[in-house]
């Protein structure tokens, strides 16, 4: 192909790219935006395929293998593996990251000197270094999300000097590595480097609880991009610098949006910790919480009936039952009765943002009664019953009252100001943050035991 050709079929993917990101940012044109990318994505690859007269075969191969893993996955996958596999494909792009900066850094083809070789070999130090993190890092999350490691945050004695010293040694091994790579060296220092980079990277998550994890997920997101952007500078490859700008500045902001819906400082969660009492505060109080008031699916048909305001919270929970399919036949039997139905949707309600929005878009809920949780939480004194579905840590208020808990401070949905509550899920369990919730135990909640879909079927059944 035409250079000409290459570079304008970038901008185009460019182009593509961004709309893809507007588009994601609303639900209603979410379908819309996920096209562009898709797109922007094959444009990006048939150009650069074109663009390139050496090594065709191993291209083709690697693509042909690449696709095939990534579609049995993508078919095999259940939506609440989702978190796993978006933090296990951040590795994937961290590892390339790894192997393009040794790649590059082995290539005998091309020579530079003075400024310019300090220039390519910062930018070779950088994207090892950037990917080294993502990898260890991303790999960890997906322990820590499909429950291989535990939740709890693993504080080392001295953790901050650890890192402290962590980061020392890498502008060290920056220096040694700048310095010998010019005289032909330099393989000692980018290996010590990359040895940091991947402890770092583990200890990194692993000192992070449970609570935090979904500013975890969404900082490695950005990390991926800044990776891949680092990638696209090794290559001399326009179009990968910038997507790896904008997925590296989308995540980025994503993590702010995290923090603050949760209430906490990034370097705070970056200095981990949070979540260190997990199960202490909570479970010493669980005997003296007081008794739980179970409803048969009957009886909650009966309270549904009889409200006119009603707000349907769904939480991870109901992810796993795959319910929100009955969710959405419930709310629309309830409406034709004339009755007010409506979502509160918590920022980190699930294990993935936006999670709950894509399950009730999938249920063909109407967009028009999902609300975020600040546009209704002043709402529920009004509201006659609050549903519960699955959902735990969301709607825990020793968030507001225990200063001691592990998720103190975390904005909740206040459904405990609603007339009565009922929470549906199987077991007095605890939610993701391990902490006990007081919610269950208050005079007028009531609780629904069993899987949600099957409760909610017999709900359905009953109305
Ligand atoms: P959780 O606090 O995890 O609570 C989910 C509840 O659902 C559990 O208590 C569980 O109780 C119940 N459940 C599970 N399977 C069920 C089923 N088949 N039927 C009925 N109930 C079922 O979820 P949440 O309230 O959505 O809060 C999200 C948590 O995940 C927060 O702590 C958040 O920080 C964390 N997190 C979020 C993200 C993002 S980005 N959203 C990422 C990582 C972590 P039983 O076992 O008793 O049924």
């Amino acid at each position: 192909m035409y250079p000409g050709l290459v570079t304008v079929s970038y901008i185009g993917a460019t182009i593509l790219f961004i709309l893809a990101l507007g588009g994601l940012s609303h639900p209603e044109t979410a379908r819309r935006g996920n096209l562009y990318g898709m797109v922007g994505m094959f444009m990006a690859l048939v150009a650069t395929i074109a663009g390139i007269t050496a090594n065709l075969g191993i291209l083709i191969g690697g693509l042909v293998i690449g696709s095939s893993i990534g579609l049995i996955l993508a078919r095999r996958v259940q939506m609440t593996q989702m978190p796993e596999l978006v933090a296990i494909l951040h590795s994937l792009v961290g590892l390339a990251a790894v192997l393009v900066g040794y790649a590059n850094f082995m290539d005998t083809t091309v020579h530079f000197a003075g400024v310019e070789h300090t220039i390519h070999a910062i930018e070779t130090y950088l994207g090892v270094l950037i990917g080294g993190i993502t990898f260890s890092g991303s790999v960890i999350a997906f322990g820590k999300l499909s429950g291989k490691i535990g939740g709890n945050p693993m504080l080392l004695p001295g953790r901050h000097w650890l890192n402290l010293g962590l980061l020392l040694g890498t502008f060290w091994a920056c220096k040694m590595f700048v310095e010998q790579s010019g005289n032909g060296g330099g393989l000692v220092p980018l290996m010590i480097m990359t040895g940091i980079a991947l402890l770092f990277g583990i200890h990194m998550v692993m000192a992070i609880g449970g609570a935090d994890m979904p500013v975890v997920v969404s900082m490695l997101n950005s990390y991926s991009g800044w990776a891949a952007a680092a990638t696209g500078f090794m290559l001399g490859n326009d179009l990968l610098i910038v997507t790896g700008a904008l997925v590296g500045s989308s995540g980025a902001i994503l993590s702010y949006i995290m923090c603050r819906a949760m209430n906490r400082k990034f370097i705070a969660v970056i200095a981990g910790g949070f979540g260190t009492t997990t199960g202490g505060g909570g479970a010493a109080k669980e005997g003296e919480q007081g008794e739980v008031i179970a409803l048969e699916a009957s009886e909650v048909a009966d309270l549904l009936r009889e409200s006119k305001e009603i707000m349907i919270i769904p939480g991870y929970g109901m992810a796993v039952a795959q319910a929100q399919h009955i969710v959405c036949e419930i709310t629309k039997t309830l409406r034709a009765k004339k009755i007010n139905v409506r979502f509160g949707i918590h920022p980190v309600a699930g294990r993935m943002p936006g999670h709950m929005n894509v399950l009730l878009a999938e249920a063909k809920v109407p967009y028009d009664i999902v609300f975020e949780m600040d546009e209704i939480n002043g709402d529920f004194p009004k509201i006659d019953v609050a549903i519960v579905i699955g959902a735990n840590d969301i709607v825990n208020p020793s968030a507001q009252t225990d200063p001691d808990s592990p998720i103190a401070g975390m904005p909740v949905l206040e459904c405990w100001k609603s007339n009565t509550t009922i929470v549906l899920k199987r077991s007095m369990a605890t939610g993701y943050a391990g902490v006990q919730n007081p919610l269950f135990f208050k005079e007028n909640t009531r609780m629904l035991f069993g899987d949600a879909r099957k409760s909610l079927d017999e709900v359905f059944k009953s109305l």
